[in-house]
């Protein structure tokens, strides 16, 4: 999402600005166009060679060098940017900013820029505690400058607490939501993702396929939308999402429970999981030995909790998917209307790039009127972006 977005990346004089050539090549491997500004401070520790290099332009230092061909270049950084991001941020920057002052090439571009700016503060902790630094940072929040908070750990003077840049993939999240239009700000969305284990002995049970992806992608984009996500998730290997209530379950029974606890909070539900159907009707407390045999094991159904949610969703949009091998449509159709989903998402795990496990899928949506929208073969991320617009479309129709 951000291929051909202008970014201008601010470094300011921290030990954390070799992180700052991370994060550059992230964004030059995302296709965005990067330019570089660097604090005098930050020339003595990481090299604009070294920036130059990576963001493929040329690397600003100096208000009064002019390197632009017409236009001086705080103006031309600032009218060009799509998105200001300073990373690291020193409390020098910030005092700065909060306080007006443009004395050098990147403070001038952040007051001559109308473009979001996204500050990613990374100091000693004490620093980052301190009173005037709080004040100067919740005075830019209430004028909408971004912040993404620090991490907390080690730092590198010695000291333990918050101070450390943040993961660079919370950073590059933070951007993406920046540049995302807020079309579904004000719903609260809870997503269900993953598969569901079900314990047959303390080392031993029954799974599926499932890798979250699906769903967490759903997550990603609602968020970046503007929507407050909740995500229940079975175990999975995905990091949590940014920015989303994460909700961790393991079995049917777990995820039902969650599921119900939080539907009455929400406005749209959607459920990518891959919930078991069965368990096992008995859960031993020991590890059921080999020696001791076991010919069969009897299993016992799952709640349907996507049943359920469609008895009790009032006016909430529900929004299931289907996996199917055979009858994709038809199997989806009946699924959707037997549980009173406003719309189905069927995948046929068939078909190579679909289902689990990859990151793409191709899906169809289908509608309660009889509509059917058939995707190709895209990103999981682009197809969540392609069920949130058709949820949209749902909640306000077209005249
Ligand atoms: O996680 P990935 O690796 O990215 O894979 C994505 C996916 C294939 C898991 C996802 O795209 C998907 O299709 N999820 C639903 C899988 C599924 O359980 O389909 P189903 O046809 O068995 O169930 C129909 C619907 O009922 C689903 O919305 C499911 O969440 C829900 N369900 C099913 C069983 C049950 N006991 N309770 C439920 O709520």
């Amino acid at each position: 999402m951000l291929k051909d977005k202008k970014i201008v990346l601010g470094i300011t004089g921290g030990i954390a600005a070799y992180k700052s050539a991370e994060l550059t090549r992230e964004f030059v491997k995302m296709g965005a166009d990067v330019k570089v500004i660097m604090t005098e401070n930050a020339t003595k520790f990481i090299t604009p060679l070294t920036l130059q290099t990576l963001s493929e332009n040329p690397v600003y230092t100096d208000m009064f060098l002019l390197t632009g061909e017409v236009k001086i270049d705080h103006i031309s950084l600032a009218e060009e940017a799509d998105i200001l991001i300073i990373a690291p941020a020193t409390a020098n920057i910030i005092g700065k900013i909060a306080s007006g002052l443009a004395d050098d090439l990147l403070s001038t571009t952040v007051m001559a820029t109308k473009a979001p700016i996204l500050i990613c503060p990374a100091m000693n902790t004490n620093m980052y505690t301190n009173d005037i630094v709080r004040e100067n940072i919740n005075k830019l929040t209430s004028k909408n400058y971004f912040f993404v908070e620090p991490g907390h750990g080690e730092l590198a003077c010695g000291t333990e607490g918050p101070g450390r840049l943040p993961p660079l993939e919370d950073i590059v999240e933070e951007v993406e939501s920046i540049l995302t239009e807020k079309d579904l700000a004000g719903e609260k969305i809870l997503i269900t993702a993953g598969p569901t284990q079900e314990p047959l002995d303390p080392v031993r049970y029954i799974t599926n396929y499932s890798s979250g992806k699906m769903g967490y992608a759903l997550a990603i984009m609602a968020r970046r939308r503007g929507a407050e996500v909740t995500l229940i998730s079975g175990p999975t290997s995905l990091p949590e999402p940014f920015g989303a209530t994460f909700l961790q379950v393991s079995s049917a029974i777990e995820m039902g429970d969650a599921v119900m606890n939080n539907m009455n909070d929400s406005t749209i539900i959607i459920k990518a999981a891959a919930v078991a159907d069965f368990r096992p009707a008995i859960l031993s407390n020991n590890k059921i030995k080999k020696g001791n045999g076991l010919s069969n094991v009897n299993l016992e159904r799952n709640p349907d909790i996507i049943s359920e949610v469609g008895r009790k969703k009032g006016d909430r949009i529900l929004v299931g998917f289907a996996v199917e091998t055979e009858n994709l449509i038809e199997n989806a159709r009946n699924k959707m209307i037997e549980k009173n989903m406003d719309l189905i998402v069927a995948n046929d795990v068939t078909q190579h790039g679909a289902g689990f496990q990859s990151d793409t899928n191709i899906v169809k949506i289908l509608d309660r009127e009889g509509g059917m929208e058939e995707l190709p073969i895209l990103d999981k991320i682009m197809v969540a972006n392609r069920i949130l617009d058709r949820i949209k479309a749902v909640k306000v129709p077209k005249v």
